[in-house]
Parts: structure tokens; C-alpha cells; sequence
């Protein structure tokens, strides 16, 4: 049977190693040509997310990484492998806007089949797969398809401020085996952190 892909990419999405160039801690390092892929459903029928195993460079493959525009906030079931979930809210300038290089709250949380984490409004997330299986989560962020790309980059999403600072104030890698955080340099400033017994190295 054909596939007609031009109803495709409505609904389905997979970020490329090309693009997540701008957020990797090496971005000369090589990697898979897709990092993860999206079925997009919306808010109901939620969207899943699936990660490629493995690393690039030390870096695990996570997502790119993005926040929310307006007042959302997000919920991740997480429904097969293990990871490391990043979350960061940047301080706000007099007018309310987010400095892109000053984190206020920054949280490294251990995520696996059968959790789930609540992502509050302000808070930017991204998931690295730190396991052997592929990572599979499903979330209930909203998806308007009458929009260009809603699949690949919805509007609820802002990923401008991720790819200033390419990534996020971490970057998870691997260190004998195991989950280590190494700090994104180009960021001023981390207030409050919570590591969550993941350690920290250079
Ligand atoms: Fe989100």
C-alpha cells in the first residue's frame, strides 16, 4: 500500500542530528541522522515521543529542549526505558521577559517506565536516554494543526532561548557507565540547583 506523505508530517516528526547540532554539548561529534521522533496527537489523544539509544560524544541522546509560550504547563508519562529529565526556569527582567543566561531554579530529576513528571508553567524541559531501550513517553501538551508545522515545531513551543545558549545549563553525559552532569559554560549564572544524586564533573 502507498503511503500519501503529504498527511505525514501533520502528525509525525523526527529531529535530526543536523539540527541538534545547535544544542549539543559537541556538535562535531557524530551521531544517528535522527535523534527522536514525534506522533503528535494534542492535549486528548496526547504525543508520543521516542528516543535513539546511545550517546554523542559523551552526550546522551535527549530532546531539544524548549519552553512553553504563555501560561502551559505539561505532563510526561514516562511508558518504556530510563532517562534524565532537565528542568530550568530563567530569570525574568523588569518587563517579565527571560533572560536567556541567568537560571533561577535549575532540576536534573531521574525519570523511569511508570513515572511521570508535572512540568509547571516557566519551566523548560528537555529528557536525555540514559538506558539501553529506546525512551517512550507520551504528554499532554496542546497541538493546533491548522498551523504550518505543528508536528515538527508547534507554536506552543519556544525553542529560540535552547539554541542562544546551546542546550540547556547541563548537558548529561556518560562517565564510566553512568549519568554524569557536565555545566554549559555559557550560562552567567545558576541560582538554585537540585542534582538529585547525579554527580558533576568537567
Ligand atoms: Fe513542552
Amino acid at each position: 500500500m502507498d503511503i500519501d506523505f503529504k498527511f505525514v508530517p501533520k502528525h509525525f516528526a523526527s529531529r535530526s542530528h543536523e539540527k541538534m547540532k545547535e544544542v549539543l554539548m559537541n556538535p562535531n561529534a557524530t551521531g544517528p541522522s535522527i535523534h527522536y521522533y514525534m506522533i503528535r496527537g494534542g492535549k486528548q489523544q496526547r504525543n508520543i515521543t521516542v528516543w535513539e539509544t546511545g550517546t554523542i560524544g559523551r552526550e546522551y541522546i535527549k530532546t531539544y529542549g524548549h519552553y512553553h509560550v504563555g501560561n502551559l504547563d505539561e505532563t510526561y508519562w514516562f511508558l518504556l526505558g530510563v532517562g534524565i529529565a532537565l528542568l530550568q526556569k530563567l530569570a525574568l527582567d523588569p518587563n517579565g521577559k527571560m533572560i536567556a543566561d541567568i537560571v533561577e531554579e535549575f532540576k536534573a530529576i531521574p525519570v523511569k517506565q511508570n513515572d511521570s513528571i508535572f512540568i509547571p508553567s516557566g519551566y523548560g524541559h528537555l529528557v536525555a536516554n540514559i538506558g539501553t531501550s529506546y525512551l517512550v513517553t507520551a504528554d499532554d501538551s496542546p497541538v493546533n494543526f491548522t498551523e504550518v508545522n505543528p508536528a515538527s515545531l508547534p507554536g506552543h513551543a519556544d525553542y529560540e532561548l535552547v539554541k542562544q545558549m546551546r542546550g540547556f545549563a547541563y548537558y548529561v553525559v556518560e562517565n564510566n557507565g553512568k549519568p554524569a552532569l557536565v555545566r554549559n559554560k555559557l550560562y552567567k549564572e545558576i541560582k538554585r540547583k537540585e542534582f538529585n544524586g547525579i554527580p558533576i564533573i568537567q
